[in-house]
């Protein structure tokens, strides 16, 4: 806590003079899409089938404007625009996902797709061509239909399935590929899918618990494969991608401070404790919490999986960075009296009975979770730090959404430039922070939000087949940005 009385002095002077904040020369720009968001072309050649295809199709209502990814921004076919784009922004880098039902149709390893294959290589190499960096997740979150029949994440088997699929990613592009990341946001594909999307989903957390040990065992198998098999020759790095909201004490009350670190762990530790703490597996304060709600709640057992000793030291030290997606912060108190609580990822911690909030001063995005506060990103960073050490850092996914058409977008300007700006102030603070990505280089399908909000730095025209892209003014300011370096 030192350094605060100094650091508010930094802070207030670089307000004024905010054009000379300049970013480290090893710091990287870049921006990020997922497969299931962009490449429609869900039914083409020998695709399988994903668990959001099936879902989709068979729950058109769960999505806000009844819409559907099978054609989304059509990039399975306009991957050359889409390298053009990243291009024309100037990006170091751009993080895209593989599909696990197209490169593998039926999610096993022993049958490869060609045309799979080869949409792949085409977009690695034309990034390469260009001098852009690809940053590839294994897995967001499209889940081959055939294993979600199975459980998906929630039966024990998929760790070694996801291995065997995370060996032939590693294989068919290591030699290009020199950062790759397993699994993208477990939080929301083990809390959200498990907890809230899924019709067969449990009065009380079963689901996304089972899901939430076996991810990161997937996690811990394939990062073990990259380690042993392909690092010698490849010399990349691993990690996974967490996403991670800021979770501030609604009050400074020793029990609101207490309840929101404890709230930390259940949202972010339970997915990160284990692999980047020291002592490994489950965050001791939500191990506690599961067990007593269970045994209040009648059940035989605690409803967490534990962890055998053996598998603590699989996961333990999985990583060769943190890649962290930060959007927002959220107040977290108990209950008020005879309230009416709202069971949601972001809005309830169940096992803690934590209700979370946004403060009402915060301006918020056309999403509905996204509430403004700069600041959160940079505590946020301050709080890894100060859990996990000085582990490399790099933001995997920042951004802001807007509504309707609209290309004069300064609201999203403003977000960048002051998250950033936070971002430059935790580098000061000495916290080892070594690139941004932008999420989304353009409109994409936003899951349940569908196409209504639009996270993008290019427009993307849904209502034509060409999915016209269009920069906005902040595709402008980014590209600007990153050619000087400075805010
Ligand atoms: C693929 O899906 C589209 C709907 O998006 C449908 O019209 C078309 O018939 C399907 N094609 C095949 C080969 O199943
Ligand atoms: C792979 O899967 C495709 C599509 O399901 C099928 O047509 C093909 O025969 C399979 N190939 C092998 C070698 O199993
Ligand atoms: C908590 O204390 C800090 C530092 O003294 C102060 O800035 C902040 O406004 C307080 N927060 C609340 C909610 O009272
Ligand atoms: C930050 O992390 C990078 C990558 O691991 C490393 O090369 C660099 O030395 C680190 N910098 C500091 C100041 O720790």
């Amino acid at each position: 806590m030192l350094w605060l009385p100094a650091l508010i002095i930094w802070a207030s002077v670089s307000h004024s003079c905010g054009s000379d904040l300049q970013f480290p020369s090893w710091f990287k720009f870049g921006a990020a899409s997922a497969a299931f968001q962009v490449e429609g072309a869900w039914n083409v050649s020998d695709k399988g089938e994903g668990k959001w295809d099936r879902l989709i199709h068979r729950y058109p209502e769960m999505i806000t404007d009844g819409s559907n990814a099978d054609v989304a921004c059509n990039s399975y076919y306009l991957w050359e625009r889409d390298i053009e784009m990243a291009a024309e922004l100037g990006l170091q880098f751009y993080r895209f996902s593989i599909s696990w039902p197209r490169l593998l149709p039926t999610g096993f390893a022993n049958n490869i797709s060609e045309d799979g294959k080869n949409y792949y290589n085409k977009l690695i190499d034309g990034l390469l061509e260009k001098g852009i960096e690809p940053i590839v997740t294994i897995y967001h979150w499209d889940m081959p239909q055939m294993f979600q029949d199975l459980g998906g994440w929630a039966n024990p088997k998929i760790s070694d399935w996801f291995a065997e699929y995370a060996r032939v990613v590693y294989s068919l592009y290591g030699d290009r590929v020199k950062n790759w990341i397993t699994i993208n946001e477990p939080l929301v594909d083990c809390d959200f899918y498990y907890g809230e999307v899924l019709a067969a989903k449990q009065e009380h957390f079963v689901g996304p618990y089972m899901c939430n040990k076996n991810v990161l065992l997937s996690h811990a198998k394939a990062y073990h494969v990259y380690d042993q098999e392909f690092r010698p020759k490849y010399k990349g790095k691993v990690s996974l991608a967490n996403h991670l909201v800021w979770l501030k004490p609604y009050s400074n009350s020793t029990e609101d401070q207490e309840l929101a670190e404890a709230a930390r762990q259940f949202l972010t530790g339970r997915y990160t404790h284990a692999v980047f703490s020291k002592e490994g597996g489950w965050p001791s304060v939500v191990e506690e919490a599961v067990a007593k709600a269970s045994k209040e709640q009648g059940y035989q057992d605690t409803r967490l999986p534990p962890f055998t000793q053996e598998e603590i030291e699989l996961i333990r030290g999985t990583y060769d960075y943190f890649a962290m997606n930060h959007y927002t912060t959220r107040l977290v108190r108990k209950p008020r009296s005879s309230e009416e609580i709202v069971r949601s990822l972001f809005t309830y911690v169940e096992d803690l009975d934590a209700v979370l909030e946004m403060d009402p001063s915060w301006p918020v995005g056309y999403t509905w979770y996204t509430a403004v506060y700069p600041e959160g990103i940079r505590e946020q960073i301050a709080w890894l730090k100060q859990q996990y050490g000085n582990v490399e850092i790099l933001i995997t996914e920042n951004g802001y959404s807007t509504g309707g058409s609209n290309l004069d977008d300064d609201a999203r300007i403003s977000y960048v430039n002051d998250y950033l700006e936070q971002v430059l102030l935790s580098i000061e603070e000495g916290v080892n922070v070594t690139g941004y990505t932008y999420w989304t280089i353009m409109d994409n399908f936003e899951w349940t939000d569908g196409y209504n909000s639009k996270f993008g730095l290019y427009e993307v025209d849904f209502s034509v087949p060409e999915r016209t892209r269009t920069p906005r003014k902040s595709a402008q300011y980014y590209a600007q940005l990153i050619k000087k370096r400075s805010l």
